[in-house]
């Protein structure tokens, strides 16, 4: 791939889902569009016209380049803004679902079943996520009584997988939704969890997906980020509570 090249596909990828790609991603982007090329068995440039074609395949390529990684109760100590009065939670970004099971499961345990919108960008993250089947070893995390409580072992060539009860399965909402570029539903919140993307965002990106989700946040409703983000010097409107936690005032 040519430098011109790499630029146009970090534009496309700005563009569309606001991933701020720099530099030193050239051979990430590389390897990631590479598989997707090779199978199509095309040139990058072809690819290109392609991409602005088909949006179909756009979205196959937001895919390749995204990073969708999670896992169960990642960065759980948040959880604790939790309660009995978080009837709506939205999880933006969801990924494959894990992160979205878990704030159910860990809801259902302080007696209470919230109604739990969780969204992503990226259709195969959405697809994994309904199907809400995973590796055994993705429950480390979780307490063998949980796990005896919310998940379902494989049996045969499924051995090696466990399946989120179909009943505790069916009370996430999992809907595609871009940050950058959809209008937020039209309900209200009472705790956003926004974990691990704006990370990938660059600063009027960051702005634009903030006040997006205040905006459907209640009073005093918190907006929980990932570990490793924070909110210091962009421009908004929330309350520093501790780190990763801010509130809307
Ligand atoms: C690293 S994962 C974080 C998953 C989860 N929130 C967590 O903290 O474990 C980032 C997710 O953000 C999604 N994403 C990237 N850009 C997005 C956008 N513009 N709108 C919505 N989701 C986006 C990706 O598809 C990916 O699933």
């Amino acid at each position: 791939m040519t430098k011109k090249q790499f630029k146009r596909y970090c534009d496309i990828v700005y563009n569309e889902s606001g991933i701020h790609l720099t530099e030193e991603k050239w051979q990430l982007l590389n390897a990631r569009i590479g598989k997707r090329i090779r199978k199509l068995g095309v040139q990058p440039d072809k690819y290109l016209s392609i991409i602005e074609k088909d949006p179909d395949e756009l979205n196959s390529f937001l895919d390749a380049v995204s990073t969708n990684h999670t896992y169960f109760f990642r960065e759980s100590k948040t959880f604790k803004f939790l309660d009995t009065s978080c009837r709506n939670i939205w999880c933006a970004a969801s990924s494959s679902g894990e992160e979205a099971y878990s704030l159910l499961m860990y809801s259902i345990e302080l007696g209470f079943e919230p109604s739990i919108l969780a969204t992503d960008i990226s259709d195969s993250c959405l697809e994994k996520a309904r199907r809400a089947i995973y590796p055994k070893k993705s429950l480390s995390n979780i307490p063998n009584h949980m796990i005896r409580r919310y998940f379902q072992k494989g049996m045969a060539k499924w051995g090696d997988y466990v399946r989120v009860k179909q009943h505790i399965s069916r009370m996430v909402k999992f809907r595609k939704f871009n940050l950058l570029k959809d209008s937020p539903p039209s309900k209200i919140f009472d705790i956003i969890f926004c974990r691990n993307v704006m990370i990938y965002f660059d600063v009027p990106t960051k702005e634009t997906v903030i006040h997006k989700l205040s905006k459907v946040l209640k009073p005093d409703g918190y907006f929980i980020i990932g570990g490793a983000e924070s909110l210091n010097g962009l421009n908004h409107s929330l309350k520093y509570i501790e780190p990763s936690v801010y509130k809307k005032c």
